[in-house]
């Protein structure tokens, strides 16, 4: 059954991981695909992927936080599908990838917060003009767990980082409070907003802890099923929030955790 039949979709982040996987699912779901990233070898990969499903696919090579690059995917999903009905937000960073191009903590603070906040709050804020021409629309927000709880104590022992003042919880708890207030706001408009919570997710952003055995098993122990999520596990969820089959759900916090933030 196609889900997303005549839906368009705009997915942030589609290079890799959960975007990447998000784009593939809501492709073998009949969407039409504007696929973005800032890594333009790895939405080359996508889109290569993608055409394998013969969807309809525009990439856009940008920086979520540069307003220019967002009005560019805005008006390449207009001019070549006429609509945007959906937006996964998945563009984002890590404290520790931040620190790969930062100088000093500040920097990196603000680094992770534009990506995380202020590029989910660019791209959002010009899509829902969009969304509103359309009468519908279906925003997906990808927040994590630490929108909702903050790193682990203990962490440090195994190598994880766990520094108190790290702006990831505090960029992705703000995605949450972006998702609720957008949503209260656009449900008269029939724009549903919703933050999918993950647990820790095997993609590139995670890499340096499950390829390390050590730190592999101290994060699959802290998730009460055992085990880190898939990209796949996320994208399902991106799909039932994107989908018709959600209509009433808005402005809520999905945990996708193997049981996380239940403890
Ligand atoms: N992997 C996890 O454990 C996990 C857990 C919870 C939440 N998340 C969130 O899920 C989302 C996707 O992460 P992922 O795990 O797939 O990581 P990933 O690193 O595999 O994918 C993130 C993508 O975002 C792109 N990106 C980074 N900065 C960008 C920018 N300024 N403009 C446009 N694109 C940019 C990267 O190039 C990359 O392709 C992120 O928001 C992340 O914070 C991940």
């Amino acid at each position: 059954m196609h889900r997303l039949e005549k839906k368009v979709a705009i997915i942030t982040g589609g290079g890799s991981g959960i975007g990447r996987a998000t784009a593939l699912l809501f492709a073998q779901h009949g969407a039409k695909i504007v696929v973005s990233d800032i890594k333009k070898d790895l939405l080359d990969e996508t889109v290569e992927i993608l055409e394998t499903t013969g969807t309809d696919v525009i990439p856009v090579e940008s920086d979520i936080t540069n307003e220019d690059d967002v009005k560019n995917i805005i008006h390449s999903a207009i001019s070549e599908f006429k609509a945007i009905n959906i937006l996964v937000n998945s563009a984002g960073i890590s404290s520790r990838m931040s620190e790969q191009e930062e100088s000093s903590d500040f920097k990196v603070w603000q680094k992770v917060l534009s990506v995380n906040l202020n590029g989910t709050y660019l791209i959002s804020k010009h899509v829902v003009p969009e969304m509103k021409k359309s009468g519908d629309g279906s925003i997906v927000n990808i927040g994590s767990i630490h929108s909702l709880v903050s790193f682990p104590l203990g962490g440090t022992k195994v190598g994880l980082k766990t520094g108190t003042f790290d702006a990831y919880p505090p960029s992705k708890g703000a995605v949450l409070q972006l998702t609720k207030n957008m949503a209260v706001q656009l449900a008269i408009d029939g724009i549903r907003v919703n933050c999918i919570c993950p647990g820790y997710t095997k993609t590139m952003m995670t890499k340096a802890a499950w390829s390390d055995p050590t730190r592999f098993e101290y994060i699959k122990k802290r998730h009460p099923m055992g085990r880190m999520g898939t990209p796949e596990d996320i994208a399902n969820a991106c799909l039932f929030l994107a989908s018709n089959e959600s209509s009433f759900i808005t402005g809520i916090a999905l945990p996708v955790d193997g049981g996380y933030t239940a403890q």
